[in-house]
């Protein structure tokens, strides 16, 4: 059995509308975020324990030893990622690395377990097809998040904008017209997915016709997010994001730290503005109609306490392209 060292990676995503609605079965759009992004090292050896490595943030899981519960999840991965392979038995080193903030909103999780799933298929000198890293990301995301739409794992896996529900799976939304650009400002505040979903799980059950509504009203800004984007008209986006985030803010998962954010992107020229992802901290995500007016919303957002801002790009796609 080969002791290369085989190397992938995936990026990191944001949801740019539909979340928490995806959960219950209606639409989402995700993009990546291919600036930031979770790699994985792996050598795989005839025989020995698994071990997963993430010195950054002082995690050791090992299978014949100390178990890390944080990287749990990628264990039980790194095991069916082996039977499915043939090499159940097989020993595994993975090293772990990531430039995406966890609990951040960010789809770190997914990434590292889309990077973790393709390295140890060229580990192994296997083909891995896009179902087979998407399902076997999942068993790490269940782990992970309890309840997971497979957005995140999906958005991560083919590095592209998506729409996607749990009915029909994803397929790309992508610009024929014009460029889109965003700005994502880190609250600084850790928001575990589960306890979010869990809360709005925990809403819904009180008062399901007014989730319902709400989840409704996500999926119908979700539709015409993806005819924004085809059709490459920004301005029409950023109105959008704002009636999202006001949903959002309704179903209460949105922070005194996330209104600030996104009251000073819109003070400083973006279109639009709302949390992305689980919320109750996290990142938020605002549109610009031009890239000069990138630098004064992320001062904006970093006076107004983001811990950190980036930028995400979607650029156009030629019609002729994407046949
Ligand atoms: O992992 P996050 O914080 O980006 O949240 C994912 C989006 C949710 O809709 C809240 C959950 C899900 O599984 O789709």
């Amino acid at each position: 059995m080969s002791a290369k060292t085989s190397v992938r990676s995936a990026p990191g995503k944001v949801i740019l509308l539909g979340e928490h609605a995806v959960v219950y079965g209606r639409r989402a759009i995700a993009i990546p975020v291919t600036g930031r992004c979770a790699e994985a090292s792996v050598q795989v050896h005839a025989a020995g324990p698994v071990r997963l490595e993430a010195p950054q943030i002082g995690e050791l899981w090992r299978s014949d030893g100390r178990a890390s519960s944080l990287l749990a999840p990628l264990g039980e991965l790194v095991f069916a990622a082996l039977r499915h392979f043939d090499a159940e038995g097989a020993g595994l080193t993975a090293r772990l690395r990531s430039t995406i903030p966890m609990a951040a909103g960010m789809g770190s999780g997914a990434a590292v377990a889309v990077a973790l799933v393709r390295a140890i298929a060229a580990a192994l000198d296997r083909p891995s097809s896009h179902e087979e890293v998407t399902r076997l990301a999942m068993i790490a995301e269940r782990g992970f998040h309890g309840n997971p739409s497979g957005i995140d794992v999906e958005v991560t896996a083919r590095g592209e904008p998506i729409v996607f529900s749990k009915a029909d799976g994803a397929r790309p939304v992508l610009p024929a017209a014009a460029d889109f650009h965003f700005v994502l400002a880190d609250t600084g505040v850790a928001a575990a997915t589960a306890a979010v979903v869990g809360a709005v799980a925990a809403g819904f059950t009180e008062a399901p016709e007014r989730y319902e509504t709400a989840f409704d009203e996500l999926d119908a800004l979700a539709t015409k997010g993806c005819d924004a984007i085809e059709s490459g008209d920004a301005a029409e986006l950023g109105p959008l994001m704002d009636q999202a985030q006001s949903v959002l803010a309704a179903i209460g998962v949105s922070s005194p730290e996330i209104e600030a954010l996104v009251r000073a992107a819109r003070n400083a020229g973006a279109a639009g503005a709302k949390l992305a992802g689980a919320g109750r901290g996290g990142h938020v995500i605002a549109i610009v109609l031009s890239p000069n007016d990138i630098p004064a919303v992320e001062r904006a957002c970093i006076d107004a306490g983001a811990a950190d801002t980036c930028v995400t790009k979607l650029l156009r796609v030629p019609r002729e392209a994407k046949t």
